[in-house]
């Protein structure tokens, strides 16, 4: 008999229960004697001891299905040493809780923050297999996140849709992409739905050189701009700062976010109409992409095969097209951001995207 335990942790994305489906279907298949725990709500549920015994039947019809079956919250990795308000001691509680249930392993689904704490509770002497999920594609150990591809698609749709719209009225236009603090989603989305100028947290801009290229396009007689801004994109000015004086910075700015404040300089410097767009949370709604659907059935199989062969500590990754698994303290705690240099921007550079550097 094995008992395993499925847990969704921090921002939610298109792709989790077409993995979920594909570690579960992977352990029905091939092992008799398998019983499988919904904890709910992420680490909440392991803390606090919410969990739901799952069947087969709720593995099927999930793959086109967003969000998590289970629920998701988000529980600071920094805040897990930390007792909750009534004194409960969390990791002693996940402890405890991994025990009662007779776990012989927790699948993890998460980014970042989860992974590192799926690292402690391994570190803690629990049976841990995780799984990348996140529409940042920031997850150190894998070439690709699931969630991420289906997140382009929305975000692509967005500056797709202000296409038509700029050109009509000759304004420049903002979109903000989500990613947190790297710059992968904004990089893709901004390639693939031809914005003139993207601007990534990984890249600080200078607002001349923004406003340089606007006036260029102005004289080659373009009516209209679009920028793909990263929500984490940062001035050069500003990534001079400590960090604790640029969260100051942003904690006066009078801007709901540094899409406006950059509109505002665009408006200031070159006269030009802006409008700004955030897609925000709907670039983490809706089915799973085809691309993430076999991405994540085949992160699931491989998750679910490592299980099956007792290989504990690991994280699933996808690296050159392989499912590898890769160890789970070579994963916490480090961020994959777009390198500079990479031939991508090179590439989009050559013909004549800015970046703002
Ligand atoms: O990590 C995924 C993500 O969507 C980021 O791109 C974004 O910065 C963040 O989560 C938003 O978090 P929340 O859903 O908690 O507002």
């Amino acid at each position: 008999m094995k008992r395993i335990g499925f847990l969704t942790s921090g921002g939610d994305c298109q792709s989790l229960n077409a993995t979920m489906r594909g570690v579960a279907k992977t352990l029905y298949e091939n092992c008799k004697d398998v019983e499988i725990y919904g904890i709910l709500e992420g680490y909440k549920g392991l803390i606090y001891g919410n969990y739901r015994k799952m069947e087969p039947i709720d593995f099927t019809g999930i793959l086109t299905e967003g969000g998590t079956i289970i629920g998701t919250s988000r529980q600071p990795f920094k805040k897990m040493r930390t007792p909750d308000e009534n004194g409960l001691d969390k990791v002693e509680a996940m402890k405890s809780n991994y025990k009662k249930w007779k776990l012989d392993c927790l699948v993890i689904l998460g980014g970042n923050g989860t992974h590192k704490t799926a690292n402690l509770l391994r570190e803690e002497g629990c049976n841990v297999v995780t799984l990348p999920k996140t529409i940042d594609n920031d997850i150190w150990g894998t070439d690709m996140t699931f969630g991420f591809q289906s997140a382009v698609n929305i975000a692509t749709n967005a500056i797709d849709c202000i296409h038509t719209t700029a050109a009509s009225h000759g304004r420049v236009f903002i979109v903000e992409v989500m990613g947190h603090k790297v710059g992968w989603l904004t990089l893709h989305a901004g390639i693939a739905g031809g914005a003139d100028i993207i601007l990534l947290p990984e890249i600080p801009y200078d607002i001349k050189s923004v406003v340089k290229a606007l006036e260029k396009r102005t004289k080659e007689g373009k009516r209209f701009s679009i920028l793909a801004v990263a929500e984490g994109a940062i001035s050069k000015e500003e990534a001079a700062l400590s960090k604790k004086e640029l969260k100051a910075k942003r904690k006066n700015s009078p801007y709901p976010s540094i899409s406006y404040q950059i509109g505002k300089e665009i408006e200031e410097y070159t006269g030009q109409e802006v409008r700004i767009t955030v897609p925000g949370h709907t670039q983490r709604g809706g089915e799973p992409c085809p691309y993430d659907r076999v991405l994540s059935t085949r992160l699931g199989a491989a998750a679910g095969r490592l299980i099956l062969d007792k290989k504990y500590g690991y994280m699933v990754g996808m690296c050159d097209g392989e499912t590898v698994p890769v160890p789970l303290e070579e994963v916490a705690g480090k961020l994959k951001m777009v390198d500079p240099d990479t031939p991508m921007i090179q590439e989009a550079k050559d013909l004549g995207i800015c970046f703002g550097d």
